[in-house]
C-alpha cells in the first residue's frame, strides 16, 4: 500500500511506516507542493500524511481513488473538507496533545516578548542604537496582577492559562463549556466574550478555525480592547480581522500584538511590518524537537492502524 507524505517530516515516522512494509512516496524539499503535484500523488495513494498548508478540498479530495485515510500533521484541519472526506469514506486524523506545551509555550513567548519589548529592543541593539542604560528606555508590563483572557479553553488554551497564572495573571476565559480544569488549577473565571475583550490586558486566541471563528475578533469587537492591551495569537490568523487590527496600531489604541499566523498565510500584511511592538512569527507554534517528532508519530500510526482495519488514536470526521 503506497503513503504519500507531503512534506519531509521527522524519520520517525517514516521508520514506522517501513515497519509496517508501506511503500512511501515523499514530497521533498522546502517548497510547499503545488496543486497539480498533490492531486497527482493523492490519486492512488491510500494513506497521505498532509500539512496544514495543503488544501484539501472537494476537487482535490474527489481525486483521491483509494485513500481510506488523510493524517493531518497538525492539530488544526480547517485545510480539509472533513464531511467530503466523510462521504468518500475518508478517514481524517490530527495530531492533538502532543503539540499543547510546545504552542502553549510560545503564546507565553509572544505574551512576554510584547510585554517586555524584546524585539524592539532587540532591533536597537541590532541597529547599534544603545547609547547605554536609560529610565526610559522600553517601558513594559510585568505580568503580575494583570487580567490574562484566553480565548477557547480547549487543551492548549488551558495549557497556556496554566503558565500565565504561574507569573500571577487572574485568569478570565471566554469558552462555550465550563472548564473545571482550568477554574481548579488556575480559579479561572468564564465571562463572556465582550467581558473578556473589555478587561484583559493580555488576550491569547486558542480557538480552531471555522465559520463561526472566522473574523470573530472583527472590527467591533477589537474596539473594545484596552488601549494597554496585549493580543496573541497562535490559533489561526482568519480568527482575526487583519485590517482592522492595523487600523487599531495606527490610532494607537492597543499596545502590542504577538502574531504566529496570518490571514493570508504566507503572505503578510505589508502594514504589519511597518508597526512598533508587533512580533511576527512564521507559524512555528508547535515547532519544538518534542511536539514534531511526537506529531510524527502519531501521524503514522493514525495511518498504520486505519490502513490495517483497526481505529485511529485521533480521528477527526
Ligand atoms: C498548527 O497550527 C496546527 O494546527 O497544528
Ligand atoms: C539594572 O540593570 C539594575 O541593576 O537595576
Amino acid at each position: 500500500m503506497k503513503v504519500f507524505i507531503t512534506r519531509e517530516i521527522p524519520e520517525i515516522a517514516i521508520k514506522l511506516l517501513h515497519k509496517n512494509k508501506f511503500s512511501i512516496v515523499i514530497h521533498k524539499g522546502e517548497r510547499k507542493i503545488s496543486r497539480t503535484e498533490l492531486i497527482k500523488n493523492v490519486r492512488d495513494a491510500d494513506g497521505v500524511i498532509s500539512l496544514l498548508s495543503d488544501n484539501f478540498d472537494e476537487s482535490v479530495i474527489s481525486e483521491m481513488k483509494k485513500c481510506k485515510v488523510i493524517a493531518n500533521y497538525a492539530v488544526g484541519f480547517n485545510n480539509i473538507n472533513l464531511k467530503y472526506a466523510r462521504e468518500k469514506g475518508i478517514v481524517v486524523t490530527n495530531t492533538p496533545d502532543v503539540l499543547t506545551d510546545a504552542t502553549a509555550d510560545l503564546a507565553i513567548a509572544l505574551a512576554l516578548s510584547c510585554a517586555r519589548r524584546i524585539f524592539e529592543g532587540d532591533k536597537i541593539i541590532r541597529n547599534n542604537k544603545f547609547i547605554g542604560w536609560s529610565p526610559k528606555l522600553l517601558l513594559g508590563f510585568e505580568m503580575r496582577g494583570k487580567i490574562f483572557g484566553i480565548i477557547g479553553s480547549g487543551r492548549i488554551g488551558t495549557a497556556t492559562a496554566i503558565r500565565a497564572h504561574a507569573f500571577g495573571t487572574k485568569i478570565i476565559y471566554f469558552s462555550n463549556s465550563i472548564n473545571l480544569e482550568l477554574q481548579n488549577k488556575t480559579a479561572a473565571k468564564k465571562v463572556s466574550l465582550n467581558y473578556l475583550l473589555k478587561n484583559s490586558d493580555f488576550i491569547s486566541i486558542h480557538l480552531p478555525l471555522t465559520e463561526k471563528t472566522y473574523h470573530l475578533l472583527d472590527k467591533s469587537k477589537l474596539m473594545l480592547l484596552k488601549k494597554t492591551s496585549i493580543l496573541i495569537n497562535t490559533a489561526r490568523g482568519e480568527i482575526i480581522d487583519e485590517k482592522a487590527l492595523i487600523e487599531k496600531f495606527k490610532k494607537k489604541e492597543i499596545f502590542a500584538a504577538g502574531l504566529d499566523v496570518y490571514e493570508n498565510e504566507p503572505e503578510v500584511n505589508n502594514e504589519l511590518l511597518k508597526l512598533k511592538n508587533v512580533v511576527l512569527l512564521p507559524h512555528i507554534g508547535s515547532a519544538s524537537v518534542e511536539a514534531r517528532n511526537k506529531m510524527a508519530v502519531l501521524s503514522a500510526k493514525n495511518i498504520i492502524n486505519v490502513l490495517k482495519g483497526k481505529m485511529p488514536i485521533t480521528q477527526v470526521n
